[in-house]
Formats: structure tokens, C-alpha cells, sequence
């Protein structure tokens, strides 16, 4: 095969037409629908991915095969693309220095990246600058969660100090017998208060390497089990709320100096009281409902604020949009079977992420936009009931 045909070739060919060559450490959903927003504005999405099969892979994306704890994989994608931005957190931030030592564009930096890796560091460094978050303490021993425990009362919350998500290493603890167990499972752990929660909100905004930032509406978040199951823009809340939520999301992007879509979990207690949950520094489940609902879509944006481009408008295009996760139930399923009967309501907007079913994972989401949260919500529970149910 001469050089100037083939794969390489068109690949080459496909670099020089784009306007900019971004690179994903990780391949998930985050990385795939951002490949969706990455061939809109013609920009060459490259991914770091551990397997061909990986979400973005499927899509389209350029595969670069390797482990995100390996530093000479993530060299090798760095080298393949203009700047590097993160699809997930489990990479290793000092390789992600390294990588900026020599010279590559890394957006979010690795310290930024740190807030969202070390719950502990989040917590302590949030606290200290005045960030209202719930009560907390490193604990070593299940004397220490006692001791706490005294302070704040039972039932507390037990978190895994970093590598969680979706509601793995979070433990709701109603005694020390229990919190004993946690802590004998090993890992660094904290303690925090169980908060009284009325609700769960997200502020998704997106931010430039100049510190220029738009702001989604407030998304109200509903958990079960730790992990998110549906969500609602703008949130059931009160103007007021909604106006201090997002000031505290911005406060929180610039103290942490974000780049690219930043999603700030927050808590309302039953008082009405606004803590700081946990942030994201990457595209985030709560903002999948502005792929639809929002002029620019987080994804979009993401791509905008990382290359330094102006960012995108993020007014709603209709009243209210509801999305609603499709997680794997006990039973295997097939959601590419199932789907042309949910599209028989065409308010619904699918997405499916090609994964392979697992129990409790993340395999898609709806999406429906209405004029009231009500109607939009129902629709997009009935449309992943009928994705879903066995
Ligand atoms: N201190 C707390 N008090 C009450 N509920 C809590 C507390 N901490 C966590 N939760 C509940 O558990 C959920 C998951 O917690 P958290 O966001 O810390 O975990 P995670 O596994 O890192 O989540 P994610 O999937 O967002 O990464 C929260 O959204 C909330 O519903
Ligand atoms: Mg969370």
C-alpha cells in the first residue's frame, strides 16, 4: 500500500480539514455524544480508549488503544491532537503534569482535576474558602466515625476518599457495627452528616481558559440508590434558589479554576439550605437534557470552552426538558429491540450508548421537551419504561 492511501491517509486528510484536533482520555458516553458535537463544528475528535468497543470508539471517534494510567499512552494521544480534556476521573494526575511539562494543553489542569478525584481534598479546600458543604471528617477508625457520629448523629454517611461513582463508596451507616464493616473493607475513607434532603440540584456551566463562563438553568437530580435516575431543567424551585445555587457554581468554577463543562452537585436540605455536594469537571449526566433542550449543548460547549472558542448560548429553547437514565436492570435486555416501540411516541429523544448491559449501568437516557415538567417527565419515564422494564 503506498503511503498516500489507506486508513493513515484519510486520516491525515481528515486532521488537515478539521479546525481542531481534540483529545478524550477515556472513551465512555461523555466522549461519544461529545464526538456528536465534535462533527458539527468539524473538529477531529481523538480517544483514549482501553478497548475498540468503547462507547466513542462506536461512533466514530479516533481510537488511541491504551490504559489511562499509562503515561506513554496518554503521551501518545496528547501528541495526536491540539489539547487533551478528560472523559472521566480515573487518571493520574501527575501523569496529566507530565504531559504539560512537555508541553501539551491540558484543560481541565490536573489541579483542578483534583477536586473532583479526592472527596477529602474537595471537602477541606471548599470548607476553608467558605463554600457552605455538609459537616465532614477524615476517619481512620470506627472510633473516630463515633466520636462524629456524637456531633452530628446517626445514621452518617460513609465515602470512599476517591475512585467512586455513581453511588459506589457511598454507604449510609445507621451505627457503628455498620460503619465498622465499611471501614474494614480497607481505603482511605470520610465520615460526613447524613443531610435531610428536600432535594438535589446541578449547576452546569461552562468556562473558558480565561475564566468567561455561561451557566445552564438549574437542573433539579433524583437519586436512587446513590446513582442519578432522572432529571428536570430548569429545577422545581423558587427563582431565589435557583439564583444562589448558581452563584455558588460560579464561585466554586473560579476557585477551582475549571475549564470545560463544570457540573457542581448541590444539596437542599429540608431548611432550604444550599452545601456543596461533589463537582465534576468534565461533560455530566445533569446536563444531558441541553443536548435538546439548550441552544448550544453541554457537549458543544465543552468543546468550545477547552479550544478556547467563544461558548454558546445556553438559553432553553422550550419551557422544560426531563431526561430520564436507562440503567441495566437484573435481567439482560436489549434496547436496540425495544427501541422503535418507544419512538412510537415522537416527543422522545433517545439516546443509546452502545454499551453492553450490566446490572445498574448506564446504558442510554431520553430525553422529552414539554411546557410543563409534569407531561415531560411522564413521558420520558413511560418511554424508558418501555426500553426497560423485563
Ligand atoms: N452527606 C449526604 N447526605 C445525604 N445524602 C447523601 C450524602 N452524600 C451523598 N448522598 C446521596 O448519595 C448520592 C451519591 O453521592 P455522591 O455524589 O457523593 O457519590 P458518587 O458516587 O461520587 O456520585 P456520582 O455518580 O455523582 O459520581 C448523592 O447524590 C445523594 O443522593
Ligand atoms: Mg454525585
Amino acid at each position: 500500500m503506498s503511503a498516500a492511501s489507506g486508513p493513515t491517509a484519510a486520516r491525515s486528510a481528515l486532521d488537515a480539514a478539521a479546525s481542531a484536533r481534540v483529545g478524550f482520555v477515556g472513551a465512555g458516553q461523555l466522549a461519544r455524544m461529545t464526538h456528536r458535537a465534535a462533527i458539527d463544528l468539524g473538529v477531529s475528535l481523538s480517544v483514549l480508549a482501553t478497548a475498540p468497543d468503547e462507547p466513542a470508539v462506536l461512533a466514530g471517534a479516533t481510537a488511541v488503544l491504551g490504559a489511562p494510567d499509562d503515561p506513554a499512552a496518554l503521551a501518545s494521544l496528547a501528541e495526536a491532537v491540539d489539547v487533551v480534556t478528560l472523559d472521566h476521573e480515573l487518571v493520574d494526575g501527575g501523569h496529566l503534569t507530565a504531559l504539560l511539562e512537555a508541553g501539551h494543553l491540558v484543560r481541565p489542569g490536573p489541579a483542578t482535576l483534583r477536586f473532583a478525584q479526592d472527596k477529602l481534598y474537595a471537602r477541606r479546600q471548599l470548607a476553608a474558602r467558605g463554600f457552605p458543604t455538609p459537616a465532614f471528617a477524615e476517619v481512620g477508625g470506627v472510633d473516630e466515625v463515633e466520636a462524629f457520629a456524637a456531633d452530628h448523629g446517626w445514621p452518617v454517611v460513609l465515602k470512599a476518599r476517591s475512585g467512586g461513582y455513581d453511588g459506589r463508596g457511598v454507604v449510609v451507616a445507621p451505627d457503628a457495627a455498620e460503619a465498622g464493616e465499611v471501614l474494614a473493607a480497607g481505603g482511605e475513607w470520610l465520615v460526613e452528616e447524613h443531610v435531610a434532603l428536600a432535594t438535589e440540584l446541578a449547576v452546569v456551566l461552562a468556562r473558558g481558559p480565561d475564566g468567561g463562563h455561561v451557566t445552564y438553568p438549574v437542573v433539579e437530580t433524583v437519586q436512587d440508590d446513590g446513582i442519578c435516575v432522572e432529571l428536570v431543567m430548569p429545577a422545581r424551585v423558587d427563582a431565589r434558589l435557583a439564583a444562589a445555587a448558581e452563584e455558588l457554581a460560579v464561585g466554586v468554577a473560579g476557585a477551582i479554576d475549571a475549564v470545560g463543562i463544570l457540573a457542581v452537585e448541590l444539596f437542599v436540605d429540608t431548611a432550604g439550605r444550599l452545601s456543596v455536594n461533589e463537582v465534576a469537571v468534565r461533560p455530566h449526566n445533569s446536563g444531558h437534557a441541553t443536548i435538546e433542550g439548550s441552544d448550544t449543548s453541554q457537549f458543544h460547549n465543552h468543546l468550545r470552552a477547552v479550544l478556547g472558542w467563544p461558548l454558546g448560548s445556553t438559553r432553553m429553547r422550550v419551557p422544560v426538558a426531563a431526561t430520564v437514565n436507562l440503567l441495566g436492570g437484573e435481567a439482560a435486555t436489549s434496547l436496540a429491540e425495544r427501541l422503535p416501540r418507544a419512538l412510537a411516541d415522537d416527543r422522545v429523544h433517545p439516546h443509546l450508548y452502545g454499551k453492553a448491559w450490566r446490572p445498574g449501568r448506564k446504558l442510554g437516557h431520553v430525553t422529552v421537551l414539554a411546557d410543563d415538567p409534569d407531561t415531560a417527565l411522564a413521558a420520558a419515564r413511560r418511554a424508558a419504561a418501555t426500553l426497560m422494564d423485563p
